[in-house]
């Protein structure tokens, strides 16, 4: 009874008070209420029912006990993985609520990556539109499908910095950049979250893979990672600490050596820096059975000390493996490990729970989402997400958008009819019968007018020629040829890494055969990483990277094709001429000989420019945009202070369009060496034919801070340089002193 009033009581509270409730870690607003539930409840519970706790199950019991329902009665399991089914959900959750000893109600999580049912453009794609509301509106839609199915919690956002293409979770971030990828982090919290947990449409968020995963050596999946402590905390952190500022719920420990401490038992990052730094107040999950997994690491010799290593790490919770179920009672009854872990870890799964609502609210209505899974609004978000995700690389004579007066259309190519692939990786709840192909979303928008002639081509991975005289046949009847090519979903994701980065399969061999025919050629590119594509830019005249769009991808693509919507995507990840230049991203570091064009001694290749195929940045429009009167209003700086950059924008062209301005400055001399360029800033403005706009940064002087040569957090001054403009190679340069 006291416990339900505390609750009523506390649920009152979070209503009244201002502001949004999203954060965590609200200084000076400790829930009081939460907090006193939890005590009381770590004083009945025993040490089986606190591991219990500690203990997440994959939906079939995986690795774990065979008689999941018994399990859940004793207390023995805290969390499930992988369950998207209402009634499956609130039958077990029945049991832990009504059957168990203390009634504590288990949390489901689930990897709703880019969408649940109404599966959106892959992460990489989507932060190619460089637009926070639009990521923020894609997680909201994705919790509130997900929390009707009954899931609370999500396996994202993925934050991992990749300046490697080979690996293949690349896919799954906002691609290399920092300042970029900090701002999506937090949008993409702020979308699953909303302000209130406990509302039937949030989530809990899920920050990972905490840290340093996606500087995989080689770009090979699982492997090492060395990187130093400067290049940890400038470059791979501040994407999570963004997240946990943002209020994220949860953080997942990644599965990699980090200089030689795996991070599923790496103190120094998730209790030194995540709670003793940042003040995080969630939990942390362990990947799936990364905990176990510190036993073919290297640092643990059996089962007992992966499970002393990860929980006196900081890993609140185990994924799969069950080395703390298994261990950590009798650890502590044997005084190896202090039950003072096993309670703040359980105080902070339980923190979640309460403020998810799970404690008032266990059950999920099944009705719910019969009007919420893929609803008409959540696919128009979808298309509107495909349209911005779209990256125009090249348009030779404005061969796009399509002339209106063309009768015939080949399209061609593995990709063109096909809708499993365009789901993407990790689109577990994704189904393929959702997807609009590119053959219908053409056929929708253009075929009244228009004649399309189909050829599959060949396969997207395969080296059988036979498609390609049917190829040619349609090629040759058409006026022009759409080809759709690229990667399949299974080129991506996780343990998909390549070392080859071209078009898979014979894909090139054919698109050589129909560029035979003379006929002008539109390609449209499917990716989940930059590829190697130099044949393809020099030859074809017009490309379109459509990533792996989702489940609105053909409608998505005739929008752009047609001229409905203008393509205004740039690329948040470098593209490499060649594997060989790998890693290669755009704030790389000057090097005391750097290229200039000569033959010297100089840092350069003797077989391959230095310069990336395309630039971080980099994407093109229907129109043109000229970037004029770059105005730094204070060109002395004291510290702490702003720099005011303006800059005015012409749309230059005929059509009216998206343009993305990028601020990057560079730090000429510091206390360590400093990135040739860092963006700074961005602005999205649409501008209509002849119109200009003054587009206004003001870099706050707090913003230039790096760890500098003592590993503090400090800005310097000195001398500036700044550049506003289209691409991260292009762009008005300007200077500006920090005194
Ligand atoms: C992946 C995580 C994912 C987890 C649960 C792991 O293999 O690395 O990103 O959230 O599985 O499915």
């Amino acid at each position: 009874m006291i416990r339900k009033i505390l609750m009523v009581v506390c649920i009152l509270t979070a209503y009244l008070h201002p502001g949004c409730q999203r954060q965590m870690n609200q200084a000076g607003n400790p829930d009081s209420f939460v907090e006193a539930n939890i005590d009381g409840l770590l004083a009945k519970m025993t040490l089986e029912e606190k591991v219990g706790q500690m203990s997440q199950v994959n939906k079939n019991g995986e690795d774990g006990p065979a008689d999941i329902e018994n399990e859940v009665r004793s207390g023995n399991i805290g969390s499930f993985l992988n369950i998207a089914d209402v009634d499956l959900r609130n039958k077990l959750q029945k049991i832990a609520v009504e059957e168990s000893r203390l009634g504590i109600p288990l949390i489901f999580g689930y990897d709703v990556i880019h969408g649940h049912r109404t599966i959106f453009p892959v992460p990489l794609g989507e932060a190619a539109g460089w637009d926070l509301d639009l990521v923020e509106k894609t997680a909201s839609v994705a919790a509130r499908e997900a929390r009707a199915v009954g899931i609370d919690w999500t396996f994202s956002p993925m934050i991992d910095i990749a300046r490697d293409p080979r690996w293949g979770r690349i896919v799954e971030g906002a691609g290399e950049d920092a300042y970029l990828g900090s701002l999506i982090s937090s949008a993409k919290v702020r979308g699953y979250q909303g302000c209130d947990l406990s509302a039937p449409d949030t989530m809990a968020a899920c920050l990972k893979h905490f840290a340093v995963y996606g500087a995989s050596q080689a770009g090979r999946e699982y492997h090492t990672t060395e990187v130093p402590l400067r290049t940890i905390r400038d470059v791979y952190l501040p994407l999570f600490k963004a997240g946990v500022e943002e209020g994220a719920a949860t953080l997942m420990s990644g599965f990699n050596d980090l200089n030689g401490v795996p991070v599923s038992g790496n103190k120094f990052l998730l209790t030194d820096i995540l709670r003793n730094e940042w003040g995080f107040e969630g939990f942390v999950v362990s990947d799936w059975r990364s905990v176990k997994q510190l036993i073919p690491h290297g640092i643990a010799e059996d089962e007992t000390q992966a499970a002393i290593l990860g929980a006196t790490a900081g890993v609140d919770m185990e994924m799969v493996s069950r080395t703390y179920i298994n261990n950590l009672p009798r650890l502590v009854r044997e005084g190896r490990i202090s039950q003072d872990v096993l309670d703040t870890a359980v105080r902070r799964i339980l923190r979640v729970k309460f403020r998810l609502g799970l404690f008032e609210n266990p059950y999920v209505d099944p009705d719910v989402q019969k009007s919420v899974i893929l609803a008409p609004e959540n696919r128009k978000l979808a298309r509107k997400a495909v349209c911005e995700s779209m990256v125009l690389l090249k348009n030779e004579n404005n061969l796009l958008p399509l002339n209106a007066s063309l009768q015939s259309i080949a399209l061609i190519g593995p990709l063109a009819d096909n809708q499993k692939d365009l789901l993407g990786t990790w689109s577990y709840s994704g189904r393929s019968e959702d997807v609009v192909t590119v053959l219908k979303g053409l056929q929708d928008a253009l075929g009244d007018t228009c004649k399309i002639n189909y050829a599959k081509g060949c396969e997207i991975d395969g080296i059988l020629t036979e498609g390609f005289s049917e190829a040619i046949e349609a090629a040759n009847k058409s006026d022009l040829v759409i080809m759709a090519v690229g990667e399949g979903i299974m080129h991506n994701g996780e343990a998909h890494s390549r070392t080859n980065l071209n078009l898979p399969g014979n894909q090139l061999q054919l698109l050589k055969e129909v560029e035979k025919t003379d006929k002008p050629i539109v390609l449209i590119l499917f990716s989940g990483r930059p590829l190697t594509i130099n044949w393809e830019l020099e030859n074809i005249p017009s490309i379109l990277l459509a990533w792996h769009p989702g489940v609105e991808g053909g409608n998505g693509i005739a929008d752009v094709l047609s001229g409905r919507y203008n393509p205004a995507g740039k690329l948040t990840v470098t593209f490499p001429r060649n594997v060989g230049q790998i890693p290669i991203y755009y704030n790389m570091k000057n090097t005391g000989r750097p290229f200039k064009g000569d033959d010297g001694d100089t840092s350069r290749y003797i077989d391959s420019p230095n310069t990336p195929l395309l630039p971080f940045g980099y994407g093109l429009s229907y129109t043109t945009f000229a970037y004029h009167n770059l105005l730094i209003e204070n060109q002395k700086v004291k510290i702490p202070g702003a720099v005011k950059i303006t800059v005015d924008i012409t749309n230059t062209g005929d059509a009216a369009g998206h343009e993305v301005a990028q601020l990057y400055i560079r730090d000429i001399a510091g206390s360590v060496t400093r990135p040739v360029k860092e963006l700074k800033g961005f602005k999205r403005i649409y501008l209509k034919s002849g119109e200009t706009k003054t587009v206004t940064f003001n870099l706050q002087t707090s913003e230039l801070k790096f760890y500098d040569i003592n590993m503090e957090y400090n800005v310097e001054p000195g001398d500036f340089k700044v550049w506003v403009g289209p691409n991260s190679v292009e762009g008005l340069e300007g200077t500006f002193e920090l005194l």
